[in-house]
């Protein structure tokens, strides 16, 4: 693998800014490669449009990303990686990730036999993505599914620990904790901040999957299987330099920079806004290519 490819960057994207917790875990998985975000916060959210809808959205971020260089495209958004990673793989001339199947793969390897639970947009919920993988891979366990449209709004409010994620935690999570999940993937780039709220409605004793982690790894691995990786192994294990970090967005949201703090777990700085005729002229080049 030439040495130019191995030092381009890894892409991620998401509908917005909750991505960041994405890019955040693979930042501290990764922390020498180069990473490129793109959230379509024009846009934002995806987890209450349809299928056809965040296909083409999907295929325009992604879009933007593969002509930026990347070699790797991550689908941080659970609702994309949903409807659109198939078709993502099918156009993209360099490999692509999504959410969905680490997280199953994280639920089963935690899981300790008895229901498995999921909650995420309704988009994820209702593409029943999460719950045909679980399936597949635990085909004689109870999978119960929940939909959690409030909690993407109260998390970007800062509500964590809030009266008002209170109520929706329990008004959402009362079928699974009644269903006596031992595990619950967390299926949403927003809810690994609801961690301590959704904890305490399901009590300490279930496991609760981050998506953003278990897809970490997963692209650790697969940069080292296709001899990616910006050192290739053979070196030391700590880079000789950290990462940069660029972000792109489709619009500056008002309360942009508290919010993606809030995400990412550090100001956020060298921002870029992408317009979205660039972004649907960078969808069409993806699907002439294919
Ligand atoms: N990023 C979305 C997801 O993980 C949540 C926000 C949205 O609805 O766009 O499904």
């Amino acid at each position: 693998m030439s040495d130019d490819l191995r030092r381009r960057p890894v892409g991620v994207f998401d509908s917005g800014l909750g991505g960041l917790t994405v890019l955040r875990a693979l930042h501290e998985r990764l922390p020498g490669e180069d990473l490129v975000y793109f959230g379509d916060t024009a846009r934002v959210p995806y987890g209450t449009k349809g299928e056809k809808t965040v296909r083409a959205f999907a295929r325009q971020d992604a879009g933007v990303l593969v002509e930026l260089g990347v070699k790797l495209v991550v689908v941080a958004c659970n609702t994309a990686s949903a409807f659109a990673l198939d078709h993502l793989q099918e156009v993209l001339p360099v490999p692509v990730l999504g959410v969905i199947g680490p997280g199953v793969g994280e639920a089963v390897r935690v899981s300790r036999g008895g229901p498995v639970g999921v909650i995420g947009t309704s988009g994820t919920i209702r593409s029943g993505r999460y719950q045909e993988g679980l399936r597949r891979l635990l085909p004689d366990t109870p999978i119960v599914a929940r939909e959690c449209p409030l909690f993407v709004p109260l998390v970007e409010e800062g509500l964590m620990g809030h009266a008002l994620t209170a109520m929706a935690a329990d008004g959402y999570l009362a079928p699974l904790r009644a269903a006596g999940v031992d595990t619950l993937i967390l299926g949403c780039t927003h809810y690994p901040l609801l961690k301590d709220d959704i904890a305490r409605v399901m009590g300490p004793e279930v496991a609760l999957v981050d998506s953003a982690e278990a897809l970490a790894a997963a692209a650790d691995e697969l940069l080292g299987a296709r001899g990616l990786r910006r050192r290739d192994g053979t070196g030391p294990s700590v880079p000789e330099r950290e990462g940069d970090l660029c972000f792109l967005l489709s619009d500056i949201p008002w309360k942009f920079a508290e919010i993606g703090a809030r995400f990412l777990g550090r100001p956020i700085a060298d921002v870029r806004t992408v317009g979205l005729d660039e972004m649907e002229e960078a969808g069409r080049r993806l699907a002439e290519r294919a």
